[in-house]
């Protein structure tokens, strides 16, 4: 029986990591609000799309349920789905607060949880591995004027090892914290640029990268509660360079 991987968040480097699971073998569950943009085999009998607001903590259960009704099995939960837009202090709502931390940390949390009890069905002694995508700066530089992005994303962080804990030892879980890989939506191509000048390495991090080390994870038996940096060197370049 092929392995299943549940995603979220498919829009670009998501969308990216289904192509390439499904060109492994996987059945892939992707959850997406508004685009599947990245993701090109959209017709494949190996993808199900599920349409969810991960802002609704009903849709957490449901995504997690319909996953296993179409494929009979969850073997690992691939959490990307994140909003990015500036809430500086002094500025931040409950709304826009809650529309990050909801998506970003609680939703990781609950689609875990819900995972681990079909993982446990599994054979073999390592049952199930789950994977967040998180952010470079969060461990000790965050950025200013990101608030609600950077609390929830540490929230992320800090989820990541609680759940390497109590899901061990037949669940892995494991954080890749990323640097620059694709400009986001509103930065310029100078902004963009600047900041790749900031990582040691003076490039942004290929695409190919994130699926070398994705499928790394998703066969490693030895590792959990790990956050890897996955950033061309950005967390110790500082204020340095
Ligand atoms: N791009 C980078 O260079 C970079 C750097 C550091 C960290 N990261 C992290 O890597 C991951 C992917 O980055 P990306 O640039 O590919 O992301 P992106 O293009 O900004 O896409 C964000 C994704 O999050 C989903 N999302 C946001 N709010 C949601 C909600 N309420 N419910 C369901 N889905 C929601 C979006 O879905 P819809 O489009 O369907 O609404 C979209 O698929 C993110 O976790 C990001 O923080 C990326």
């Amino acid at each position: 029986m092929k392995k299943t991987v549940l995603i979220t968040g498919i829009k670009r480097i998501g969308g990216y990591i289904c192509e390439y699971l499904l060109s492994k073998g996987y059945n892939v569950s992707a959850v997406y609000r508004r685009s599947v943009g990245y993701v090109k085999d959209i017709d494949s009998e190996n993808l199900f799309l599920i349409k969810a607001d991960l802002s609704e903590h009903s849709t957490y259960r449901e995504v997690v349920d319909k996953t296993w009704e179409r494929f009979g099995r969850i073997d690992a939960f691939i959490h990307l789905a994140s909003p990015y837009y500036r809430t500086p202090i002094g500025e931040v709502t409950e709304e826009s607060f809650y529309d990050h931390f909801k998506p970003i940390a609680e939703a990781f949390l609950f689609i875990s949880q819900y995972c681990a009890d079909y993982m446990l069905e599994n054979a073999g002694d390592v049952k199930g591995r789950i994977i967040a995508f998180g952010e470079w700066a969060v461990t000790n530089t965050p950025y200013k004027g990101y608030v609600s992005y950077f609390v929830s994303k540490g929230a992320l962080h800090t989820a990541v090892k609680v759940l390497a804990k109590e899901l061990a030892p037949h669940i892995l879980v494991n954080c890749i914290a990323l640097g620059p890989v694709l400009r986001a939506e509103g930065m310029s191509e100078e902004e963009w640029e600047g900041l790749l000048k900031r990582t040691p390495l003076r490039r942004k991090v290929p695409l190919e990268d994130i699926g070398l080390l994705v499928d790394y994870l998703l066969k490693v038996e030895g590792m959990t509660g790990e956050i890897i940096h996955l950033d061309s060197g950005r967390h110790i370049a500082g204020s340095g360079i």
